[in-house]
């Protein structure tokens, strides 16, 4: 099978770390480096968060790199009330030493992307990617494919009435990404909340994973008690939504999701602050910038995901489809 490469930027955080888990239990990638930006968590304590991820897996032989500090001009604002004080669900898990870092993500980015065909799944705020268009924009043109977990088109926001986080802590660098893309000719696949908020791990299917793998489960468990406490109290769902595992399976499996090619702009300011403005009807009449997802099988997602964080053939995760 020929691996495609891929760097994943990130904010871990507690559906972070199950997508890094996911991508690195997914034969399909070469994930080649982890790049970390603020978002959920301050940048370094994403790091320390990546480290511990990778220690449970035993895939400490994947570099990370640390990205920028805050957003390009506003004010930072973290979201560790829904990701609990370490940034882990409250998991606590001893740190992890090592990774001594010998340059940024941004040069990571600028130095890789000049020598090979890599793909970018973005899992936070894109500021680390603004970031390289400004220093390298040479170098932001070569990314092969652009996933973003961001965004949303009809379905409410969650730091708004209209905006997703990933897009509503930086505004101006998704803006500059998305409207380096439509400059470009290029298209961003955003996997937004009208389809994220359909992958709900629910306590069922969390028990059923701890029954085909305890450690995996209890592992699973421990990070996402926090996210289940705080969903239950803001949304009333029993559960808790996981955004970003779905952008790295979108990137494998891109049948998981359906969409529509559209013009999208991302505003600045105001009280539409973070708004992805998605033209589904054109009346800009400009090139489509972006393949705005709308819709995904939640089924074909979790035995897509289970049988890789389980390594079970997906034919043998029977009891997924009474769930
Ligand atoms: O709005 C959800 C997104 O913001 C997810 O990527 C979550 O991890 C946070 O970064
Ligand atoms: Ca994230």
């Amino acid at each position: 099978m020929n691996q495609k490469k891929v760097i994943i930027d990130c904010d871990p955080g507690i559906d972070d770390s199950l997508a890094l888990m996911l991508a690195l239990k997914s034969k399909e990638l070469d994930v080649i480096g982890i790049t970390i930006v603020c978002g959920n968590a301050p940048v370094e304590m994403g790091f320390e968060n990546a480290k511990k991820i990778l220690k449970q897996i035993d895939r400490l032989d994947v570099p990370i790199y640390i990205g920028e500090r805050k957003p390009m001009k506003r004010d930072y604002i973290h979201a560790l009330d829904t990701h609990g004080e370490d940034g882990l669900g409250e998991s606590f898990l001893p740190q992890v030493d090592g990774y001594e870092q010998e340059m940024g993500a941004v040069d990571f980015f600028a130095s890789i992307l000049k020598k090979e065909k890599v793909s970018v799944i973005a899992l936070g705020p894109m500021t680390n990617l603004a970031a390289l268009i400004k220093q390298d924009p040479g170098a932001f043109e070569q990314i092969e494919e652009l996933v973003s977990m961001g965004g949303t088109f009809k379905s409410y926001g969650n730091c708004s009435p209209v905006a997703e986080y990933n897009y509503w802590c930086d505004p101006d660098a998704a803006a500059l990404v998305y409207d380096t893309m439509y400059e470009k000719g290029k298209r961003i696949h955003m996997i937004g909340l009208d389809v994220t908020r359909k992958i709900v791990l629910t306590p069922t299917i969390l028990e059923y994973i701890c029954r085909l793998d305890k450690k995996m489960g209890d592992f699973i468990k421990k990070i996402t008690k926090f996210y289940f406490d705080f969903h239950w109290e803001w949304e009333h769902i029993v559960g808790c939504v996981i955004n970003d595992p779905l952008a790295v399976a979108y990137f494998i499996d891109r049948n998981m999701c359906q969409g529509f090619d559209s013009f999208v702009q991302i505003e600045t300011q105001g009280i539409s602050l973070g708004q992805s403005v998605v033209d589904s009807m054109s009346f800009y009449r400009k090139e489509p910038n972006a393949k705005v997802l709308t819709e995904v099988d939640p089924q074909r997602f979790f035995r897509f995901f289970l049988s890789r964080l389980l390594e079970i053939e997906t034919e043998k995760l029977d009891l997924l489809q009474d769930m």
